[in-house]
């Protein structure tokens, strides 16, 4: 009786429209873990979304994140239009943490540290691409030390603020551990840009005792190979005035240090100097993350709550936004973002202030996104992966950020057939308005030998030509801008061969597999309204190994 009554519940879930008590069938995982849309004339697979909550109060601007883990077969920094319809995606560079437009010297660049991880620290560089999409700088750190995956910051001076881990000996024997023992030393530089001129470097460890950690060393810390990690150092901000705010996750604390280094105060952790007017609510994050530091002497927080899905302080993570009056050292909380599905992520995670007053959320650890009111009213809220794949770590972006870009590739636009039609895209070109079809009677004509076809407006990322609109067998499209100037021009594309001329022949997607994929999806659906059924907690569905990351 119940499995009937359940399995009627869930009918009606997967026809009314979608809503975190009513879970869809995106959020069930019956399109996967990773629901993804694919393209004729691109090659990689972008997400699609599940937007749960919508208003025309959310920031209309780009987002950016870099989506990761097991079920992202190539990760990397993406932007995408405020309706989730693709706008870049870029697969060479591997894992990308921080991805987000910044300004150096008044032009804006997008930023990203690049490298590999070893699940907490990142050993890599710092990217960063110039309109075009070409690299513009690499920057390493000073004394031949390895750039973190935690920050990358540039600042108005023209200065980048970046985090540093290296491995140093230290006497652990406070806290259980080998007196010649070794840490993961936190470290900070900042560095002149243009010449590389290292301007100042911080260590946690010439600051902080190892006891106070809320980590303990439980094995590690007897050789350089499995040194402990005692600090974590994971976001640094800088003020008009020349302090430093820096976050550690495993102190959790916010410190705030002198232009020369020294600690002004700390706020959480074991020893903070502010007395908390909000009964604990404004100073008892934990293993948070990316701390800003904002006019009015307010900080905003990405409050974890929890350092994996089994160790957790708090029952979900929440941005703060946290008021501080350093006259009388006190704190007042002033709002907590809460995802409405009470999201917990062990990890990552950000917070972000919106030009439009709006405050921003990636959930880190988590495939969701959540645009608030300053006051804390849930505007957007959107997933890109499914929710019973939450706390997996299969699909996780280390922050989110909404922010401008124009883009204008040096590449060319990529046209390709299929039977119903042609397809034109042109991976991170921002400012394509309308798309012109050309062709001409034969494979080597020359510009005067292409006569118009057909425009049409540029439709998400792929805009499609249908095959009665096609005349010609040698076709080409030019990309135009908003006053209908031509912005790129693609290859020439074979039509009778499918193929580009002078190009590598590109098959035709087997539509039987579609039909394939549809039938295995009911039979995965029909077995899985049992298995949901069954169970009464929010974990989910399917137990699946924990790919958890303390980053
Ligand atoms: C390590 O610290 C302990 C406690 O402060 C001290 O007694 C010991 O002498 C130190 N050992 C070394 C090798 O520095
Ligand atoms: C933080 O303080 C608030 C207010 O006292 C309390 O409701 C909350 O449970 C505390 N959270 C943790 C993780 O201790
Ligand atoms: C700072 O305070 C002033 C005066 O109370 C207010 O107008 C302004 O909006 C505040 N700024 C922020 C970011 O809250």
């Amino acid at each position: 009786m119940r499995t009937y009554s359940c399995a009627f519940a869930l009918l009606l879930g997967a026809v009314a429209p979608s809503h975190q008590t009513n879970p869809s069938w995106y959020d069930q995982g019956l399109l996967g873990a990773y629901p993804s849309r694919e393209y004729h004339s691109f090659h990689l697979p972008s997400p699609r979304l599940h937007v749960l909550e919508a208003s025309d109060h959310c920031d209309q601007s780009y987002v950016f994140i870099e989506p990761r883990g097991n079920s992202v077969s190539d990760p990397g920094p993406m932007i995408l239009e405020a309706n989730g319809d693709l706008i870049y995606m870029e697969a060479k560079f591997g894992e990308a943490m921080d991805f987000r437009p910044q300004v150096y010297k008044g032009e804006t660049y997008l930023t990203f540290w690049s490298g590999t991880d070893d699940g907490t620290h990142g050993h890599g560089s710092y990217y960063m691409l110039d309109s075009s999409y070409e690299v513009k700088y690499i920057i390493n750190p000073a004394n031949g030390l390895e750039g973190d995956l935690h920050e990358f910051t540039i600042t108005a001076d023209g200065t980048a603020l970046m985090t540093i881990y290296e491995i140093t000996p230290a006497n652990l024997s406070t806290v259980g551990g080998p007196p010649e023992g070794w840490i993961h030393d936190s470290i900070f530089q900042e560095m002149d840009i243009e010449t590389g001129e290292l301007i100042f470097e911080w260590r946690a460890s010439q600051y902080y005792r190892v006891d106070e950690s809320f980590d303990r060393p439980n094995g590690k810390g007897k050789s350089q190979d499995h040194a402990w990690d005692f600090f974590h150092i994971n976001s640094i901000d800088k003020d008009a005035d020349g302090n430093y705010y820096i976050s550690s996750r495993y102190m959790h604390t916010v410190t705030c240090l002198s232009p020369e280094g020294k600690i002004l105060w700390k706020l959480g952790g074991q020893h903070s100097d502010f007395t908390d007017l909000s009964d604990g609510a404004a100073s008892n994050f934990s293993w948070q993350h990316h701390v800003r530091w904002h006019e009015n002497n307010t900080l905003t927080i990405f409050d974890n709550g929890a350092y994996s899905k089994y160790e957790r302080t708090a029952d979900y993570s929440r941005g703060l936004h946290v008021q501080l009056d350093l006259d009388h050292m006190t704190t007042t909380l002033l709002v907590a973002y809460v995802n409405p599905m009470h999201i917990l992520s062990g990890s990552q995670g950000s917070v972000q202030f919106l030009d439009n007053g709006n405050v921003f959320v990636g959930w880190g650890y988590n495939a969701a996104y959540t645009e608030f009111s300053r006051d804390g009213k849930v505007l957007c809220d959107i997933h890109f992966g499914a929710s019973a794949y939450f706390n997996t770590g299969y699909i996780k972006s280390y922050r989110a950020f909404r922010g401008h870009w124009v883009g204008t590739p040096n590449t060319k636009p990529d046209i390709a057939r299929r039977d119903d039609g042609v397809y034109v895209s042109w991976n991170g070109a921002t400012e394509v308005d309308a798309w012109k079809l050309q062709s001409a009677g034969h494979a080597d004509a020359q510009d005067g030998d292409f006569s118009d076809v057909e425009i049409i407006k540029k439709n998400g990322f792929e805009t499609k030509f249908l095959p009665e609109d096609i005349v010609g067998n040698f076709l080409r499209v030019v990309a135009l801008g908003s006053n209908g100037e031509a912005l790129g021009l693609s290859k020439v594309l074979d039509r009778g061969a499918g193929r580009i001329v002078e190009g590598i022949f590109e098959p035709i997607q087997d539509r039987d597999f579609v039909a394939l994929q549809l039938l295995l999806g009911l039979l995965v659906f029909a077995s899985f309204g049992f298995v949901v059924c069954a169970r009464t907690t929010r974990e989910p569905a399917v137990q699946l190994p924990d790919a958890s990351q303390a980053i």
